[in-house]
């Protein structure tokens, strides 16, 4: 049984951490940036699932000042990958704020498409003028 809930710095920090850490790719639990990922956990929307007590994915979203939620973040763990556990953490952001939009930054957008979102305009990335 999948329990998904708030984000506890006691209770999920280590384990969030450690899962980010066993997924290739992503380096938020390297040294030079695990402290900065830690406080933004604390700081952000951010949701834990857990299968009897063990952490099977996490999500981690903006608020944008009431207006809209937006998902930086989504892993589920390779081990527990295909029981819609991804979709569950996005749903759950719905449960807590009905009346915001909610829109995710994709990085697989095969995903997304697959659990059905719509794609609504797109990302850029503004230079900066001074580098
Ligand atoms: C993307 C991710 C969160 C999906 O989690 P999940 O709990 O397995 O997702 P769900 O169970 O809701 O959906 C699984 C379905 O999506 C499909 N799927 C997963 N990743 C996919 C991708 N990159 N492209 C297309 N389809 C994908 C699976 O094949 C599966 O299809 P099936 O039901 O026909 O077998 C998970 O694969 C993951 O953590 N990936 C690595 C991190 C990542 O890419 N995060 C998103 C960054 S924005």
């Amino acid at each position: 049984m999948v329990t998904i809930r708030k984000y506890s710095k006691q209770h999920d920090e280590a384990n969030v951490m450690q899962l980010i850490a066993n997924e290739d790719g992503w380096d938020y639990a390297n040294s030079d940036m695990a402290k900065q990922y830690k406080a933004a956990l604390e700081q952000s929307v951010t949701y834990v699932a857990y299968y009897d007590n063990q952490i099977c994915g996490y999500s981690r979203s903006l608020n944008d000042c009431g207006f809209y939620i937006y998902v930086c973040d989504l892993l589920v763990s390779p081990t527990y990958r295909g029981h819609s556990i991804g979709k569950q953490l996005m749903e759950c952001i719905y449960a807590h704020y009905p009346n915001h939009v909610v829109y995710v930054m994709s990085g697989v957008d095969g995903y997304y498409e697959k659990v059905g979102y719509s794609k609504e305009g797109s990302i850029y990335l503004v230079p900066n003028p001074s580098v």
